[in-house]
């Protein structure tokens, strides 16, 4: 979503200093969370991704208009990035996105400006915060270039983006984050939008791991490549659970979204990507009350997903928070779904 905060600016016309109104674009993007089918998205098998819509992007575009030729600066200080185009290594997300628009819309040059991105999704999470800037920083260019994009195109140009983190994303990351709804996703299909009976109620537990999607990705697939058979079956396995736990979704059955949740996190344990961590953190949310529980996003680090009832969420951060693990986000989906 994005809105312009007006500022002003100072330009000297014939002679005379002139004040004009001079809008910096500001586009905020939300984080998300797989529920089924990481990995198995990868090689054709259904997955769910949810929005987290208390997890922000925030990405400032300010039209730079003192300069003649073009020029571009991107400012990250959260991950200590910043510099003009010249200083930033070639395959960087801003001289990949110049790039991408430039081609696509046959533009020859784009006007100057300076960009701003900042985040409360902790990076290398399993919480889309690669996906997340991807998509902010479409929808502020295309602000720029006065493109109003359908957000079937945002999608597409942040898939484009995406391949420079993770050599070959399924794409459910760019599209939950995109479209900001909890969504179906097989690999290549428009996403199909799941409308939940009740209110589900989620906690998302940080291991503060980090974890290189790409990394885990292409071992999995290294893995996959010594033995398909063994691998094969469990992203089966994988899509058929997902596929019951989108009917699951729809009738509203919290205990059967529970059980398949815990049965998920299983199969990425014989899979290979989890670590003692996160099934200690698993274990806990489990034995205290919650539904069900597993990693989210790639795994070997990153966050734990949660379903709780309401009134199960106080006994669970408690058993959480003694056992040391603090950094805890709450997140929901609901049937009248909607971007608060
Ligand atoms: C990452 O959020 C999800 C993975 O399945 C990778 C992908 O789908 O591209 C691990």
């Amino acid at each position: 979503m994005g809105h312009r905060s007006i500022g002003y600016f100072l330009l000297v016309y014939d002679h005379q200093p002139v004040l004009i109104n001079m809008p910096a674009i500001l586009v905020h993007t939300v984080g998300k969370s797989i529920l089924f089918g990481e990995h198995a998205v990868v090689y054709g098998q259904p997955a769910i991704a949810i929005p987290v819509t208390n997890l922000r992007t925030k990405v400032t575009l300010t039209p730079d208009l003192k300069t003649q030729t073009p020029s571009y600066y991107y400012d990250a200080p959260d991950i200590g990035i910043h510099g003009t185009l010249e200083d930033l290594p070639h395959d960087h997300i801003l001289v990949e996105a110049l790039r991408i628009f430039k081609e696509s819309f046959s533009i020859k040059s784009i006007p100057s400006f300076k960009l701003h991105v900042s985040s409360s999704i902790p990076v290398a999470a399993g919480l889309g915060s690669s996906a997340s800037i991807s998509v902010g920083i479409v929808r502020a260019i295309a602000q720029h270039l006065g493109l109003k994009l359908p957000v079937e195109k945002v999608n597409a140009l942040a898939y484009q983006l995406e391949k420079l983190h993770h050599g070959n994303p399924s794409g459910i990351d760019n599209t939950v984050i995109s479209y900001e709804k909890p969504l179906y996703y097989i690999r290549n299909h428009a996403p199909l939008f799941l409308e939940p009976r009740e209110p589900f109620y989620f906690l998302l537990i940080n291991s503060t791991i980090h974890s290189l999607t790409s990394q885990v990705v292409d071992e999995v697939r290294r893995a996959w490549e010594v033995n398909p058979t063994h691998f094969g079956a469990i992203f089966q396995d994988i899509g058929d659970l997902t596929d019951q736990a989108r009917q699951a979704i729809t009738k509203g059955d919290q205990v059967m979204l529970g059980q398949l949740i815990t049965e998920n996190h299983h199969l990425l344990q014989k899979m290979g990507v989890s670590l003692v961590q996160l099934d200690e953190i698993v274990a806990l949310c489990n034995d205290n009350g919650a539904l069900g529980a597993k990693l989210c996003g790639a795994g070997r680090g990153g966050n734990v997903i949660a379903l709780v009832k309401a009134d199960s969420i106080p006994p669970v951060l408690q058993a959480l928070q003694s056992a040391g693990w603090t950094e805890i986000y709450q997140t929901s989906i609901s049937k009248k779904w909607s971007h608060s």
